[in-house]
């Protein structure tokens, strides 16, 4: 169940999604520009539209080419509702198309930097926009001839129509995507469409996100008792201090701690929410028993599954001891619950069905964070005065330090890989360039090997310094840490972890790589 509808509250801008990669982009630049956004499929109805009311809609890019065999078209009647609409690349394509203007098939595309004339000064989407200027494109088809009624506004040396609009039906499109950071002035075009031309107020900010969510919480809740599992990460952690904020003592977060998370990390959890935030919390310190399932465990696959078991046993076995919650509350986020572009865009994914709740056991679920895109949760989580450790914290994996441990896991190797790992940690977050590495850590392979210290032989282990850049984690790259860095975290880690006699760096990209171990 969505805590909030947000799209009856505040101005809403729908974009409709032609391809999700450039659907969730432009819902984000449009967010960004303090304007409320969500992505519908491309084939909604005008019906459900005029139903919705939004204040704006966005026509995202899509695939190649309009006359790709089964390339998705939209209900043109959209384009009578008098909403203001703007369209992007694709999206420009189809507006031209429906309302009779040409779209030539050509072969020969442009991709990647152009430079943007403006051709009609005085126009109203291109105001903000110098005469020239450099924008990004990415399509092979384009507009020919714009429809009746239409002021060609801009052109590149390829594209002789790159912008066109219809001010008085309130219609506007590019062929450029103002959405990526390569087109110069693009948020500012998104801004100049949203606040000007669309008169939509920025009303979206975080005090709003904040409040809107806590009212609607605690009207969906009444006077009923919520738990909330807390792993320490940034999601479930707001939605802790969210639902703390709206409504106090009725929430229980419950902390199943297995033992494999980073140095001070569980003792950072239970000071934040017990101590900081006076949340009433129920921290079940589970390592032994976690450790008694794992031994002799080697198979990751084997790892994971009885990491994610155990932890809803643990869970469920607190909330039994409960009396009369009613909800369970879930970090789901928005990207999961949008599915892109295609026919079943409207379906959501039932997060129900991820949960495995024991034999009688029911819950309403209650995902307060369903509207919110990742960088808008940490947003929220640091205007709610979560540290930044939880703010921004690193990705890191559910099953914790057991992916990073190859092998068999023990008490004695978790301790050796903590004690490493912090001072990976430490080092680079020192370094001035740190914010550059999307994620850094040890890892503890499966071997030991002869070195020598002093007069005496070791064996020892070796640790694995990982450290990648990367924008999604879906590719990586190894970082370039200076040779320094790697010396001093090298000698530390030698002289200051006893076990460890070796420290080695990965430097293999994702592909082949992947960024964990395992
Ligand atoms: P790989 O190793 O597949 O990791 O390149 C990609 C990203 O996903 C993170 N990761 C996880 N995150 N639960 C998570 O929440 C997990 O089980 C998990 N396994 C990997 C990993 O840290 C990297 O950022």
């Amino acid at each position: 169940m969505t805590a909030v509808d947000y799209h009856e509250q505040q101005p809403t801008v729908l974009v409709l999604d032609f391809g999700a990669q450039y659907a969730q982009l432009i819902a984000r630049r449009v967010r960004e520009a303090r304007v409320y956004s969500e992505i519908v499929p491309f084939d909604i109805s005008a019906e459900e539209i005029a139903r919705r009311k939004p204040a704006a809609l966005i026509l995202s890019g899509g695939p190649a080419s309009v006359y790709a065999e089964g390339a998705p078209r939209m209900d043109a009647r959209i384009f009578d509702l008098d909403v203001p609409t703007l369209g992007f690349c694709y999206g420009m394509q189809l507006m031209a198309l429906e309302l009779g203007g040409t779209v030539p098939r050509t072969d020969i595309g442009e991709y990647g930097f152009a430079e943007l004339e403006v051709v009609a000064p005085g126009c109203r989407l291109l105001e903000d926009v110098p005469e020239r200027s450099q924008v990004w494109m990415s399509h092979r088809d384009s507009v020919g001839e714009a429809p009746d009624g239409f002021t060609v506004t801009a052109r590149t040396a390829t594209t002789a129509v790159a912008a066109m609009e219809h001010v008085e039906r309130g219609l506007f499109a590019t062929q450029f995507h103002p959405e990526v950071a390569h087109t110069e002035f693009g948020q500012e075009i998104i801004k100049r469409f949203l606040h000007d031309v669309a008169g939509i107020p920025p009303v979206w900010t975080m005090v709003n996100i904040i409040d809107e969510t806590v009212a609607a919480v605690r009207e969906q809740v009444g006077e009923g008792r919520v738990i909330c599992g807390l792993s320490g990460g940034v999601d479930s952690s707001v939605v802790a201090a969210m639902l703390h904020r709206a409504i106090g003592d009725q929430l229980t977060c419950v902390f199943v701690d297995h033992g494999m998370l980073r140095q001070n990390e569980a003792a950072e959890v239970v000071r934040v929410f017990r101590d900081q935030f006076h949340v009433d919390l129920v921290h079940v310190d589970a390592e032994e028993r976690y450790l008694a399932l794992l031994a002799g465990v080697t198979d990751p696959e084997e790892k994971r599954r009885i990491i994610g078991e155990e932890f809803w046993r643990v869970f469920f076995e607190e909330a039994e001891k409960l009396e009369g919650v009613r909800w369970l509350a879930q970090g789901t986020l928005y990207p999961d619950v949008i599915e892109s572009g295609s026919k079943t865009a409207a379906k959501i994914k039932s997060h129900h069905n991820l949960i495995p709740f024991p034999e009688g056991v029911h819950f309403d679920l209650i995902e307060p964070l369903k509207a919110l895109f990742k960088d808008e949760v940490r947003a929220v989580g640091a205007e709610l005065g979560l540290p930044d450790e939880i703010v921004h914290r690193q990705p890191f994996p559910g099953p914790g330090l057991a992916v990073r441990i190859i092998g068999e896991i023990t008490h004695e190797k978790l301790e050796l890989l903590r004690a490493a790992d912090a001072i990976v940690r430490e080092e680079i977050a020192a370094w001035d360039r740190d914010r550059e590495v999307w994620q850094y850590f040890a890892v503890l392979p499966d071997i030991r090997s002869v070195g020598v210290m002093g007069d005496e032989r070791t064996y020892g282990h070796p640790i694995i310094v990982r450290a990648v850049s990367s924008a999604d984690a879906m590719t990586a790259d190894w970082a370039r840490l200076p040779h320094d860095l790697l010396a001093r975290i090298s000698n530390r880690v030698i002289n200051e972890v006893d076990g460890i006699n070796r420290v080695a760096y990965d430097i293999t990209s994702k592909p082949p790589g992947t960024i964990e171990w395992e």
